[in-house]
């Protein structure tokens, strides 16, 4: 476990987990846990073999968002501190959204404004049923920003974003995974487990498959076919060199021995 002064960050082979650390403060985030962030995740591409980061709020909450009182308030009077207090978050937020490894929000209680931002930044995320996700920004005179509205337009239909980002209205976490913010919620009691069966479905994959899939669908995204297609054979030969031709010598030669059924499971990494 390493300790920061607001974070703490746990590596157990190739599944990392950051957990924001101010219960006290319902894990708002100031300051000092803006450079924590930008810490952790230098820790975790440094211990190379990660494939999948979770991320979550010790206490009873998520996050509470940017500390409005740390990160607006007080450097109010000071534009160049409060230009550079803010940018070591959008810093961490753009780098969690382009993260080679897995990143998976695991959601309960309060979260906010940047708590709202960093699950629709995670690839995946799963929450209680009773979280209060909420784009509170307009409540206090200002709209998401920072890569808030972004967040809310990437995850949600038009509707339902402008629905959120003008009412600052809560959301449940049933209701986030009707709209599609998480993939799943659940029963609080069963967010460790769900999160830990999410984990598990994805640290059985190749970590090189993993972060080239990531690739390819954030890129694939933005072109027409055409382009999307000599884009992702360019990245499935990529792939091939890699991973010395694993889904065809390992996988697929698997699949031939009718040792597993590519359908409903996966291979096995580990046999020849
Ligand atoms: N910034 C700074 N401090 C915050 C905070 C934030 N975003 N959210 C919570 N806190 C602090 C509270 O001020 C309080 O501090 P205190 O003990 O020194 O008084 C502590 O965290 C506990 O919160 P509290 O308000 O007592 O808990 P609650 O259960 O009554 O309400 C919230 C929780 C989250 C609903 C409420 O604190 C709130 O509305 N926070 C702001 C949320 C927000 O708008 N975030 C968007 C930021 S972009």
């Amino acid at each position: 476990m390493i300790t920061l002064d607001t974070v703490n960050l746990e590596i157990e082979g190739p599944v990392a987990t950051i957990y924001l650390n101010r219960p006290d403060k319902k894990n708002a985030m100031n300051p000092q846990m803006h450079r924590d962030m930008n810490e952790a995740l230098d820790a975790i591409e440094a211990a190379e073999d990660v494939k999948a980061v979770v991320i979550t709020g010790n206490g009873d909450s998520f996050s509470a968002g940017m500390d409005l009182e740390e990160c607006f308030l007080r450097p109010y009077d000071d534009p160049q501190l409060f230009y550079r207090t803010n940018l070591v978050a959008l810093k961490w937020f753009q780098r969690l959204k382009a993260f080679p490894a897995v990143t998976i929000a695991k959601v309960n209680g309060y979260a906010f404004g940047g708590g709202f931002e960093v699950t629709g930044l995670c690839d995946l995320a799963i929450a209680a049923e009773d979280v209060k996700f909420g784009l509170s920004e307009i409540n206090f005179g200002i709209f998401p920003a920072g890569g808030a509205s972004w967040a809310a337009t990437h995850n949600l239909s038009r509707k339902q974003a402008l629905y959120y980002i003008l009412t600052g209205a809560t959301m449940t976490g049933t209701e986030a995974e009707r709209y599609g913010l998480v993939n799943k919620a659940v029963p609080a009691e069963e967010l460790d487990a769900a999160t830990e069966k999410l984990v598990g479905r994805i640290v059985n994959k190749n970590p090189v498959t993993l972060r080239l899939a990531k690739e390819v669908y954030e890129r694939t995204t933005h072109l027409d076919l055409p382009e999307a297609i000599d884009y992702d054979q360019a990245k499935l030969w990529e792939l091939a060199r890699l991973t010395s031709n694993e889904w065809i010598t390992v996988a697929l030669k698997q699949f031939e021995k009718r040792s597993y059924r590519p359908g409903l499971d996966t291979y096995k990494r580990d046999v020849a």
